[in-house]
C-alpha cells in the first residue's frame, strides 16, 4: 500500500478528507501529517485519527528556506512516504525541495488553473466577473501552481457571492476532488479527474 505524507498550514479540512478516504477505502496509508505552524488546527485533528504528526516552525529559520526545508524533509523522510500531498500548505518551496519529491508531490489550489495562481483566488474570480470558479489538483513542479493538472472541479459563481461564500462552495468540491485524484494517482493513473 502506498504511504502518503500530508503537509498543512491551517485547519486541515483537505487533509481530513484525504485521511478519511484513504482509511475508509484502504488504498493508501497516511503516515504523517506535518505543518510549518505548530499551532495548526489540523495537527490535533490528524492525531485524533491516529495519524502521526510533526511540526517544523518556519519562523526561527527566518529567510533561510533551505534550512527550514532540510528540517522538514528530515521529518518527512523518516516516515518513508511514496507520495507527498500539499493540503493548504502555505510556504513557497525551493527548487531543491521540489526536486527531492519530484513526480510524487501533489498540491490543491483554489482556482481553475492556469487562472489565478498564487493568493486571493476567489477575490480575483469575483472581480473578473467569472461565471464559474473551482479548484485544481496538480503535480508540484518548480514553477508556482503550474505543474501538470491531475484534476479540476467547477462550481458556479452565484449572484451576491462574497469571497467567503465562494470559498466555502469551492472548498466542498476540494474535499471531493483531492481524494478522487489521489485514488487514481496511487495506481499510476494521471488521467485528469473532472468534477462534478
Ligand atoms: C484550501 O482552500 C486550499 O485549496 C488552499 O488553502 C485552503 C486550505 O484549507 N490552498 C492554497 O491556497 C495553496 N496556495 P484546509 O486547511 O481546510 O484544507
Amino acid at each position: 500500500m502506498k504511504r502518503v505524507a500530508i503537509l498543512i498550514s491551517g485547519g486541515g479540512s483537505n487533509m481530513l478528507a484525504l485521511v478519511r478516504d484513504m482509511t475508509q477505502a484502504h488504498y493508501a496509508q497516511p503516515v504523517l501529517v506535518a505543518s510549518n505552524d505548530p499551532a495548526a488546527g489540523g495537527l490535533a485533528k490528524a492525531a485524533a485519527l491516529g495519524v502521526p504528526t510533526a511540526s517544523v516552525d518556519h519562523r526561527p529559520h527566518g529567510k533561510d528556506r533551505a534550512a527550514f526545508e532540510a528540517a522538514l524533509a528530515e521529518k518527512i523522510d523518516a516516515t518513508r512516504p511514496d507520495i507527498l500531498c500539499l493540503a493548504g500548505f502555505m510556504r513557497i518551496l525551493t527548487p531543491g525541495f521540489i526536486r527531492r519529491y519530484e513526480g510524487r508531490m501533489l498540491n490543491i489550489h483554489p482556482s481553475l488553473l492556469p487562472k489565478y495562481p498564487g493568493l486571493h483566488t476567489h477575490a480575483l474570480a469575483l472581480a473578473a466577473g467569472d461565471a464559474e470558479a473551482g479548484c485544481t489538483v496538480h503535480e508540484v513542479t518548480a514553477e508556482l501552481d503550474a505543474g501538470p493538472i491531475l484534476g479540476q472541479a467547477r462550481v458556479p459563481v452565484l449572484p451576491g457571492d462574497t469571497e467567503d461564500s465562494l470559498a466555502a462552495r469551492v472548498l466542498t468540491m476540494e474535499h471531493q476532488l483531492y481524494p478522487a485524484v489521489l485514488r487514481r494517482f496511487v495506481t499510476g493513473d494521471r488521467t485528469p479527474v473532472s468534477l462534478p
